[in-house]
């Protein structure tokens, strides 16, 4: 036997449909968000009637479904409706008015975009989006580094709803008056799900990603409990991934405890969104962050070292990546003399 022949012995994959596991999967039905989805939708409502919609501030902590219900909202919308035209920025990726006026242009197909500076792109947002009316979503809100763009949507588009979104409720507190006052969103909270809700979350989900049956009961009933302790869904879904992979390697046709056992030793500490239950050598770094926020990483790991940390460039480099997507800290690129380099800051709050 060949080296794959074990490991294919049974030929199929037990997972149908990987897409579903991945974060950014947006379902068709985002179960115990109705309600909220029924705000937001209420929200943009008056848009249908050619009038001006209500805006919104959602808020909540991380993996609670806001962006996920956000872009259900938006994709039935986009196919009920031709007249509304949909706007989705991540103002991590695009943290400045101008970057965020060049992605509008994008999304609502405008493409001579060269040579123009951020106000005279906002002229031609307005008059396309003038035509008709728009929903603009905004997730991560709170990582713009100037809010021009809001003051200029407000001010120059006539029909419109805008969403915000954050983990950080204080973000709107801190909000320019001359755009607070124009805005005056409502605000939705989005609370965690409790226990129960995270099993049914995982379950739906499971059932588009997997072949019926693969999964022994008690199996995945200790990665819903997991889920359900770290109330975090994308550990849950992560869970579910991993395990397979581990059951898949051994060519099983049933996923089990084991499985599921060894990928919580995946499931390292970063994911627990509290730094007591950070490793030591990621709780140094993350003080060291804390203490020195908004330098570049390269200084930052010559003050590592001076207090006498061992690690390598790279591994330090990974821990302070892992500290990102697990939102303790976070990170931008920004263009230097010697080339590209990264700016590490602390977050507003800790989990
Ligand atoms: N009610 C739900 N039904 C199905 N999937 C969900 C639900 N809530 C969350 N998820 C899934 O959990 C993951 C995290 O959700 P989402 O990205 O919407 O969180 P978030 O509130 O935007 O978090 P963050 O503040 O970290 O951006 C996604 O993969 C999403 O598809
Ligand atoms: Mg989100």
């Amino acid at each position: 036997m060949g080296t794959f022949d074990d490991i294919l012995a049974h030929g199929e994959s037990l997972i149908e449909n990987e897409d579903a596991l991945n974060f950014e999967f947006i379902p068709k039905i985002i179960p115990h968000r109705e309600k909220e989805q029924r705000d937001i939708a209420s929200a943009i409502n008056p848009l249908f009637a050619k009038r001006t919609g209500r805006n919104l501030f959602i808020h909540g902590s991380p993996g609670v479904g806001k962006t996920v219900a956000a872009k259900h909202v938006l994709r039935e919308l986009e196919e009920k409706t031709d007249e509304i035209k949909t706007i989705y920025v991540n103002c991590w990726q695009k943290n400045t008015s101008f970057k965020i006026a060049v992605d509008i242009c994008e999304q609502i197909g405008f493409r001579f975009v060269q040579n123009k500076n951020t106000t005279e792109l906002f002229k031609v947002i307005s008059k396309i989006l003038n035509e008709s009316s728009a929903v603009f979503v905004f997730d991560e809100i709170d990582k713009v580094d100037d809010t021009d763009f809001l003051y200029h949507l407000l001010e120059e588009i006539y029909k419109k709803t805008m969403i915000l979104i954050t983990n950080y409720k204080s973000w709107l507190d801190e909000l320019d008056e001359r755009v607070r006052s124009r805005l005056t969103p409502q605000l939705i909270e989005f609370k965690q799900y409790n226990a129960k809700e995270t099993a049914s979350i995982l379950k739906s989900r499971s059932l588009i990603a997997f072949r019926e049956g693969v999964w022994s009961d008690e199996a995945f009933n200790l990665v819903v409990k997991k889920a359900g302790e770290l109330r975090d869904i994308r550990s849950g879904l992560f869970l579910l991934k991993e395990s397979v992979y581990f059951a898949e390697e051994k060519a099983k046709r049933k996923i089990e405890v084991e499985d599921v056992e060894k990928a919580f030793s995946k499931l390292d500490d970063f994911t627990i969104k509290n730094s007591e239950d950070l490793s030591d050598e990621t709780k140094f770094i993350y003080s060291i962050i804390k203490e020195h926020s908004g330098k570049k990483i390269g200084d930052l790991f010559e003050i590592y070292k001076e207090k006498g940390g061992e690690s390598s460039y790279k591994t330090f480099q990974r821990k302070i990546k892992k500290l990102s997507e697990n939102k303790f800290i976070s990170t931008k690129k920004q263009m230097g003399e010697g080339g590209n380099t990264t700016i590490v800051e602390k977050k507003l709050t800790e989990f």
